[in-house]
């Protein structure tokens, strides 16, 4: 099956997934799940935390407040938001953008390690500490978990089904909007992301 298919098979079966109180929230508020955008062949996939209110709205991954930060930070390193592949851990949006719980990452990971074998992406942009904490437990670095403090910026060799990847733990963009003294460090990390993207 080609990989725009695979993808819309996902799609379906999170539209009619039943078991997750998050689905039973989005039939009731009438908005979209969010399965993710970009690039299906990218070199670099970025996974962020779970939809916010803009992002359940249109069906989009990071089209709001944090999505605008995130498109800033792509353009300050040079990097096209088309080339790369942009998602979440979870697929609905948990009420009043609390963060996720652990059931619900339980729930909806396996999409996500479905999107990483379809795309098959050799770099791991993670956003934020949840998607961190998964992708790293997930792809053989578990033993390397730190606080996000003292791991973002960093590049650590991770393995998937499909092979080798690099993972690189990147503060959320939304902490620009609670305190702008993060916006440098993030500009920084996306630096060392570019840099890794375009030594391959
Ligand atoms: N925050 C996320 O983690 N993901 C989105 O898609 C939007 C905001």
């Amino acid at each position: 099956m080609e990989k725009t298919e695979l993808m819309a098979q996902i799609k379906e079966e999170v539209i009619s997934l039943t078991s997750s109180p998050l689905c039973q929230e989005r039939i009731k508020n009438g908005v979209f799940p969010v399965i993710g955008e970009g690039d299906h062949n990218a070199s670099i996939m970025f996974i962020g935390e779970a939809p916010g209110r803009n992002e359940a709205a249109t069906g989009r991954p990071f089209c709001g407040a944090a999505g605008r930060i995130l498109n800033e930070l792509l353009e300050s390193a040079g990097i096209e938001r088309s080339s790369v592949y942009i998602t979440n851990i979870v697929k609905d949006r948990p009420p009043e953008n609390r963060d996720p719980l652990p059931e619900e990452i339980e729930e909806y990971a396996p999409f996500l390690d479905r999107q990483i074998a379809i795309i098959q992406p050799t770099i791991l942009a993670t956003l934020g500490r949840f998607s961190m904490e998964y992708v790293m437990s997930r792809y053989g670095l578990a033993e390397k978990l730190a606080p996000i403090s003292s791991l973002h910026g960093k590049v650590f060799k991770g393995v998937a089904p499909h092979g080798p990847v690099q993972v690189i733990p990147l503060y959320h963009p939304a902490v620009v909007i609670y305190g702008a003294s993060k916006k440098d460090t993030l500009k920084e990390d996306f630096c060392v992301l570019k840099k890794l993207a375009d030594i391959r």
